[in-house]
């Protein structure tokens, strides 16, 4: 693995969540070895609680040394190759990914889409220009368009909870007073057409996903139909792909309920995190044994230590 920025850069996703699997079961303090000497550089333009503290504790375990950096706060970045830059932007791209990669063994990017401009955040040049300009492996901690490191800990929490028979899987809209990203969702479903699941995608009229990432899913309107037998229920909310950015509806009935888990296979909850009580899903459901959002946040750390691993030891898989 020679970056982390989608499902396409692990030959063999699979092996990925069991070399996590792996990791979370070694004694603690083991592993220290690995990353000795090296150092990650962690750049968020945007918030986060759960993939800042993580990816820190993954690159702890490894031995590594971690660098925060809060990068959406006052460094104003120029991504325009032959810009003249006589305005705000005061560094360029090509300096700044150079310089980075002095001081760092690894790049992470945190970097959400501005929702205003569909074909600028689906090309996703943020994290994309880091990708060209860095001389060192880089790791998306979410970028415009997908969350790879959370996918592959929902991932290794679904594995955790296998049942017997091949799962369902359902991803569900939820609503939302904000509009959100579509990220998780995408890089969900890119993730688990890989994984052995029945995977169904559930949402109103209107928050179609992109073709790239639905092709090949099974689709449906009516979320009661979608839940009947399902092992694991994903509620998520995200703006409209087609109304890009939009909230084009806010059907409280989309909220998971107890009622609604009620025509599950005795399924199992799962979230991102963090989410809105009582809007996304029903505090019952939330409070329930059967809700998996912690064991998903703890997962983050092994998924965030299986990828560090792969890029610092060289992923013994083929390369894709
Ligand atoms: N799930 C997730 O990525 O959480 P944070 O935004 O807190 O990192």
């Amino acid at each position: 693995m020679k970056q982390f920025t989608s499902v396409h850069d692990v030959s063999d996703p699979a092996a990925l969540v069991q070399e996590a699997l792996a990791l979370k079961r070694a004694p603690r303090g083991s592993l220290r070895h690995i990353g000795q000497n090296r150092t990650i550089a962690l750049l968020f333009f945007n918030p986060s609680l759960r993939t800042r503290l993580s990816t820190q504790k993954a690159a702890i375990e490894l031995g590594m040394s971690a660098m925060e950096y809060n990068a959406g706060q006052g460094w104003q970045l120029e991504f325009e190759d032959g810009a003249v830059m006589n305005l705000d932007k005061a560094e360029h791209i090509r300096e700044a990914a150079a310089v980075i990669s002095q001081y760092a063994d690894i790049i992470g990017i945190r970097t959400f889409p501005g929702l205003q401009d569909r074909e600028q955040d689906y090309s996703d040049y943020i994290l994309k220009q880091f990708q060209q300009h860095a001389r060192v492996p880089v790791i998306s901690l979410e970028s415009a368009i997908r969350h790879p490191l959370q996918s592959l800990a929902d991932w290794v929490t679904i594995e955790e909870h296998r049942p017997a028979h091949r799962p369902k899987v359902v991803l569900s809209w939820a609503p939302h007073p904000r509009a959100l990203p579509q990220a998780v969702a995408n890089s969900f479903l890119e993730w688990m057409k890989r994984a052995d699941v029945d995977l169904v995608l559930a949402h109103p009229p209107g928050y179609e996903l992109a073709e790239a990432f639905t092709r090949g899913v099974s689709v449906t309107h009516n979320q009661n139909e979608a839940f009947e037998g399902a092992d694991f229920v994903y509620a998520k909310n995200w703006s409209s792909y087609q109304d890009y950015g939009r909230i084009t509806c806010q059907d409280a009935g989309w909220m998971v309920t107890p009622e609604k888990m009620a025509l599950t296979n005795n399924g199992q909850f799962m979230h991102c995190l963090p989410v809105r009580r009582n809007v996304v899903v029903a505090d019952a459901v939330l409070d329930s044994p059967n809700a998996l959002v912690i064991e998903q946040a703890n997962n983050r750390t092994y998924a965030a230590m299986a990828v560090l691993k792969g890029l610092l030891e060289g992923w013994t898989g083929t390369e894709p």
